[in-house]
């Protein structure tokens, strides 16, 4: 009979172990989640100036992804994408929530192709509200990237038309008071060749409407602006199509020095005040700063990096860059004017996130251990 007690006494050790481990399991879990969904309350670089009175919260490249058509029904990959939607979710509302910030910018590239057809486009909008809920704090500004309607030789009607629909329009002033503004540009219309050129002079009207500004302003647009390379992790690169001759723009890095004075002229040459401007697209994320030339009437990248206009480019919230938000602090002066502070907080690349549902869904089989 000896084998017998053996067996009682091997399978109670097994019961006992495997109860441990629940234990474990919960414990682990309810730690994570109230991590995951409390982080900014924790970590540095998540919280605003105290003496802020401005803040916006500012989310680089989300490039929400899709299933490509082959792979449509394979589980995994479902799950991946949806694992995605939900870790971008809980840190676009743990930020919202927790901070409260008055404006919220996704710097462009919503989107992860722009070579996605109608029915896609409209699901990923779909998803992309649930993110971005309107019902959380914070106005939502929508920057157009390269991934939402092309680069501009990849611009059409329909491209245009349908971000304009879901997101907004491509050129606009957000936000503005005789102390500071918001102003929002389609970044990828101004260099070319393009395919057709009725976006280009789009923005260039928009932007010489809102020239002789005389109080602070806040650029957000997609592409970088010009800069040598080294700064930044992307150097400056240019791509072509070429139709039987006739070229157009297939990709760029950085605006073309041109681009740049014409968008720095018009947001930032009105005043002499600090200007900030957003930018997305390369993932790594970058600070530099520009001043005007006096001389020569052409801005420059300040090399001690103490320039008037400062740009940011912030660093992508995608799992792969550990979902980051990009925090600006509005500071009031004694003199009235308007100081832009930034800084980055980071959440986790995606895996803490996953851990946080596996140990989540485990303890959903606790129960059993009790039952049988
Ligand atoms: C940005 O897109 C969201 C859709 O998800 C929309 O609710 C919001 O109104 C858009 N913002 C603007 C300024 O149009």
């Amino acid at each position: 009979m000896r084998g017998h007690t053996d067996n009682i006494l091997c399978s109670t050790m097994i019961r006992r172990l495997l109860k441990a481990l629940a234990v474990l399991d919960i414990l682990v879990a309810i730690v994570l989640n109230l991590y995951i969904r409390n982080y900014p309350l924790i970590k540095s670089g998540c919280s605003w100036n105290p003496e802020a009175s401005v803040k916006l919260a500012a989310f680089g490249d989300p490039q929400i992804p899709g299933l490509p058509p082959f792979i449509k029904g394979w589980y995994v990959k479902h799950l991946d994408v949806l694992g995605n939607d939900k870790y971008l979710k809980s840190i676009a509302s743990a930020i919202r929530k927790h901070l409260k910030p008055d404006y919220v910018a996704v710097m462009g590239d919503l989107l992860s192709s722009q070579w996605i057809d109608d029915y896609e486009f409209s699901d990923r909008y779909r998803r992309y509200s649930k993110i971005f809920p309107k019902d959380e704090p914070g106005e939502i500004f929508n920057v157009s990237g390269n991934h939402d309607i092309g680069y501009h030789g990849d611009f059409t009607q329909n491209r245009i038309e349908r971000f304009q629909v879901c997101y907004g329009e491509l050129n606009f002033v957000a936000y503005q008071s005789p102390e500071y503004r918001i102003v929002v540009i389609n970044s990828m219309s101004l260099d070319g060749p393009p395919d057709d050129d009725e976006w280009r002079k789009e923005t260039v009207d928009f932007l010489d409407s809102i020239k002789d500004y005389q109080g602070s302003s806040i650029l957000l647009n997609h592409i970088p602006q010009f800069k040598p390379n080294g700064i930044c992790m992307d150097d400056a690169k240019f791509e072509f199509y070429d139709f039987e001759g006739h070229q157009a723009l297939r990709s760029q890095n950085h605006m073309t020095s041109k681009s740049t004075n014409l968008i720095l002229t018009a947001v930032f040459g009105g005043s002499d005040k600090e200007g900030l401007i957003l930018a997305g697209h390369d993932h790594e994320g970058c600070e530099c700063s520009y001043d005007l030339n006096k001389h020569s009437q052409i801005w420059e990248l300040n090399p001690k990096n103490t320039g008037r206009v400062k740009e940011v480019t912030v660093r992508s919230m995608m799992g792969d860059y550990g979902g980051n938000t990009g925090l600006v602090s509005g500071l009031r002066s004694a003199d009235g004017e308007i100081r832009w502070e930034y800084s980055l907080c980071r959440f986790h690349v995606q895996h803490i996130w996953w851990v946080t549902q596996v140990t989540t869904y485990l303890t959903l089989a606790v129960p059993f251990l009790y039952i049988f």
